[in-house]
């Protein structure tokens, strides 16, 4: 299972992660980037079909602020280092 979190100390608002996977990245009023299924709390199990474009969003933020785990993160995109 997959975990994700946006740290959104170090996003830019750079806009890529939505357009990678619209289902799980959204943004706020300020274009900061955030996990829309679980208000960036970093605890729910991302759905297998959209794990192909979770990877790409990972790999496409140029601030590495996408953070994945397999476990839960709690709210605390640091969590795992
Ligand atoms: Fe922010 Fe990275 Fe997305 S900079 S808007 S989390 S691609």
């Amino acid at each position: 299972s997959k975990y994700t979190i946006v740290d959104k100390e170090t996003c830019i608002a750079c806009g890529a992660c939505g357009a990678c996977a619209p289902q799980i990245f959204t943004y706020d009023d300020e274009g900061l980037s955030y996990v829309s299924i679980d208000e960036n709390a970093g605890i729910s199990v991302i759905p297998d079909k959209l794990v192909d474009d979770l990877l790409d969003a990972y790999e496409g933020c140029p601030t590495n602020s996408i953070k994945i785990s397999e476990m839960a993160f709690n709210g605390d995109p640091l969590k795992f280092g």
